[in-house]
């Protein structure tokens, strides 16, 4: 069917989606990130909310066959900030006119790391303003944890599904307890159940990964209602296990166009979500987050870890930004957004629309 044809259809099948994703030609890809951008404007505007991220330690108990600080990459130097400098980061975002910081980590577990987030999310929502939103980032977790950290005062929680199935889960996992598909759904479900405006993602372009696979990732972030969705590009890294299958990866400007098509694609199922630029996608292209953005996303997450830091935060080879500090990576992201005719949405808390029409705000999230 031609993509003009799909392209004016109420609701998508299946091989509809596949045909979509698969698309080679040209005119056709534009047709279909074109319809996407006229979407997210009209419902969401020339806007793009920015989010501080803080990348604040590269700790982690997890081995993830295609992560570079993966516990068993040994050639990683590992840091933790020290909270004095997460709250200088959390300072400087609210005096940029951030409205919210993401608090990014490896995976840790254990009461102790829990009440150190604790006491951070209350710090943070001391020195800025009550309204600035926390979002958490910081793996698996029990729904205790998930609920202590929502009461003291984070709003947002991100937990890539990294792939809705199950096999191809399998294949980029050690098959141990601590990397079971399962307790990554019970997971993702019981953020929801917690309160959270809940995110989610995968990434595109593993290896063995369908055009079908994809398709239902798009399908299941749709049927799990998610309020927020960061995808983009898998991309290898020397220091892991599935750095052996580069040579069966799709060339990295195919990834790069799939990456586009797939966020083109859930913008008109999920009008209302909020879909992030990836920095993954400035990995293969300096131009990759604004091309992200004329697909049909609307948020980009500066980075503003201290620059001592991010040169040990590396999850995939070629991450750019890694010698720019804050000040630099703002400056350059502002300018790029204007020169795709967007403007940034400052003081503006960029809830996702879904998240605030599926009405279940609690009492807290309204009084706050
Ligand atoms: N390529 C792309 N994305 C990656 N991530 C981890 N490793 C890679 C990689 N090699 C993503 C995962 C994780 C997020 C924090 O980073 O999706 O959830
Ligand atoms: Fe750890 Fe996350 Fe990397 Fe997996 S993807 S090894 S959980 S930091
Ligand atoms: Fe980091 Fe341009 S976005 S320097």
């Amino acid at each position: 069917m031609p993509v003009t044809d799909i392209l004016q259809k109420k609701n998508f099948s299946r091989e509809d989606i596949i045909r979509l994703l698969s698309i080679t030609d040209k005119s056709e890809q534009e047709e279909l990130l074109k319809k996407a951008y006229s979407v997210k404007e009209q419902i969401i505007g020339r806007k793009v909310y920015l989010r501080g991220l803080i990348e604040f330690s590269n700790l982690c108990q997890k081995n993830c066959l295609y992560c570079g600080i993966r516990t068993g990459n040994t050639k990683v130097t590992r840091y933790s900030a020290s909270d004095e400098e997460i709250l200088e980061v959390a300072k400087f975002a609210h005096e940029n006119q951030f409205t919210s910081l993401v608090l990014q980590s490896g995976e840790r577990y254990g009461r102790d790391f829990t009440k150190r987030i604790t006491s951070l999310i209350t710090k943070i929502k001391q020195i800025a303003t009550p309204e600035f939103r926390i979002t958490l980032s910081v793996g698996e977790q029990s729904f205790d944890t998930y609920k202590e950290w929502f009461d003291a005062g984070a709003e947002r929680y991100l937990l890539r599904i990294e792939t809705s199935n199950e096999e191809l889960y399998r294949k980029i996992h050690p098959d141990n307890k601590l990397h079971s598909f399962k307790t990554r759904l019970q997971c993702l479900e019981n953020i929801q159940k917690a309160g959270y405006q809940t995110g989610t993602g995968v990434m595109i372009g593993l290896p063995f990964q369908t055009t079908e696979n994809l398709a239902d990732d798009l399908f299941f972030i749709k049927k799990m209602n998610i309020d927020m969705v960061g995808m983009g590009p898998y991309l290898e890294h020397a220091d892991t296990p599935l750095y052996m299958y580069k040579n069966s990866l799709l060339p990295l400007y195919e990834r790069l166009n799939l990456s586009l098509r797939m966020i083109a694609v859930l913008r008109i199922m999920m009008p209302d979500i909020n879909i992030v630029a990836t920095t993954a996608l400035q990995a293969i292209t300096p131009m990759g987050r604004e091309m992200g953005l004329k697909a049909g996303a609307n948020v980009l997450m500066p980075n503003l870890t201290p620059a001592k830091y991010r040169g040990n935060y590396l999850l995939y080879d070629n991450k750019p930004c890694i010698d720019e500090d804050a000040d630099e990576c703002i400056d350059c992201l502002a300018n790029r957004v204007k020169m795709i005719g967007e403007e940034i949405a400052y003081n503006n808390y960029g809830d996702s629309i879904h998240f605030t029409k599926r009405g279940i705000r609690t009492q807290q999230t309204l009084t706050r």
